[in-house]
């Protein structure tokens, strides 16, 4: 591995890699079959050229995404399980947009501009509510629409005014909505090619891990304080982690983040991206000298710094261990009698101990893991964005599935959490940090732990183009 900028020459840039094992070498090591998922690495590198600032804080830019990308994009709006019976809807608002998502009929879900064709209130009016109901009554004149988005009735009292309106054609604009294991999107383009074929090989990967039978157990959202990108961007890459997350440099959630492996594919065409970090292990690029023996230590025996994490504390010491025993094979053994949600082959210590993110082209991230993100900009303000963060549990076989947790907004001093705030207060800092440049002030990324964000950056940039 290259440790000098003597060496860097020999390399073809986006080649060098941190010091310490690789994905593919923990890999290597698995005693058990590997899915072919995880061996599925690709990274093409896509230059070195700064990357705009504007993309980030410019209102012009803000208002060409919202025209020329969120209008005609594939975008999440909610779950199945958020609408389980038929009637339950939900609103999914973007921007100035806003839609009310419907089960019609136990298999069918439908989603309607939540817009009266009167005078335009919003029919449903809160995003944090889901809801039962027969009918959309708009609370403004009364006019009643059906869930499947035919005029119920124009109350007597009114209807004589309104004989020009043929009760036929009365119906809601319709969004078209479609759904992959368990996700309900929709897209406001009429033309735009079907969901599955926007998803790629995203869904094979995730035959693996499937969502549909999944319980949101958690959601959570929050306002943030920078642009839609930039929160979404803190988990784009993980060597953030020594500076901002110092507590986790030797915790469960992977070491120092250096030895991530970053993919995108179709040489950055894909609408999706995946990053995996990993698991503990005692890393050169650590600013100590750490031993295995050491990390086993300080996370099983001692665990003070780690105990919090979920680590459970073993008796004796570490030499009462077999040798060759590892930090991540521990931690693999010990989840995995509760590991769930593995279609095939049994989990890897890999799955069982690294954080293995995937990205779908905007703005969401679904884990094998029980994490899920979602970014969106709020309202056209290119200095905000709603930052949502859910937990989306595999059950063991068989259980019955819970009720999906509705939206919880956090108010303006609640957190996440403690990791979770570190990012958001730092996103805070450098959508400040990127007015305070001096012009043009383009951003300088790494060729290989910052590729996701410039794939991103890619894709968007085709998007408002309209090269797409
Ligand atoms: S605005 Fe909806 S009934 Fe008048
Ligand atoms: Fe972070």
């Amino acid at each position: 591995m290259a440790t000098t900028r003597k060496e860097l020459e020999n390399l073809a840039p986006g080649e060098a890699r941190s010091r310490g094992k690789q994905i593919q070498e923990l890999l290597d090591e698995e005693t058990v079959e590997v899915p072919w998922q995880l061996r599925h690495s690709e990274y093409t590198y896509l230059g070195s050229e700064p990357l705009d600032r504007d993309h980030y804080i410019s209102q012009e830019w803000c208002d060409k995404e919202i025209e020329n990308m969120w209008s005609r994009i594939w975008q999440l709006a909610c779950f199945e399980q958020d609408i389980p019976e038929v009637g339950d809807h939900i609103v999914y608002d973007i921007v100035d947009w806003s839609f009310i998502i419907v089960r019609t009929e136990p298999d069918t879900i439908r989603g309607f501009y939540n817009s009266c064709l009167h005078r335009g209130r919003r029919l449903c009016e809160n995003e944090a509510e889901s809801a039962n109901k027969p009918e959309f009554r708009c609370p403004f004149h009364g006019i009643t629409w059906n869930i499947d988005g035919s005029l119920k009735t124009i109350p007597p009292s009114i209807d004589f005014d309104f004989p020009h309106v043929d009760v036929e054609k009365f119906g809601l604009p319709e969004v078209r909505c479609e759904i992959w294991d368990g996700f309900v999107f929709i897209n406001m383009d009429d033309d735009a090619e079907p969901l599955m074929d926007f998803l790629g090989d995203i869904t094979k990967h995730f035959e693996r891990w499937p969502f549909a039978t999944r319980w949101k157990a958690t959601h959570t959202a929050k306002i943030v304080n920078s642009n839609w990108k930039l929160a979404q961007e803190a988990f784009m890459e993980a060597f953030h982690v020594l500076a901002t997350h110092p507590q986790m440099s030797i915790g469960l959630l992977g070491g120092d983040g250096s030895n991530t492996e970053y993919n995108i594919y179709d040489g950055g065409d894909a609408n999706w991206s995946r990053m995996t970090m990993a698991p503990p292990m005692p890393n050169p690029n650590l600013p100590y000298e750490l031993t295995e023996e050491e990390l086993m230590e300080e996370m099983f025996f001692r665990g003070e710094s780690v105990s919090e994490m979920g680590v459970q504390k073993m008796e004796g010491s570490v030499e009462d261990l077999p040798e060759g025993t590892t930090t991540r094979k521990l931690l693999a053994d010990t989840a995995r009698p509760n590991a769930n949600g593995y279609v095939g082959l049994p989990p890897t210590d890999v799955e069982l101990t690294s954080a293995i993110q995937y990205h779908i082209f905007p703005n969401i991230s679904p884990w094998p893991g029980p994490i899920f993100y979602r970014h969106r900009p709020y309202g056209r303000d290119p200095d905000k964005c709603v930052m949502e963060i859910m937990m989306m549990v595999a059950l063991p076989e068989g259980a019955e599935r819970p009720p999906a947790a509705k939206i919880r907004w956090l108010g303006e001093d609640e957190h996440f959490g403690s990791i979770f705030n570190q990012d958001v207060e730092n996103v805070a800092q450098v959508q400040r940090g990127l007015k305070a440049a001096k012009p043009p002030g383009g951003l300088t990324l790494g060729n290989y732990q910052d590729i996701k964000v410039r794939w991103h950056h890619r894709l968007l940039e085709k998007w408002v183009n309209r090269e797409i």
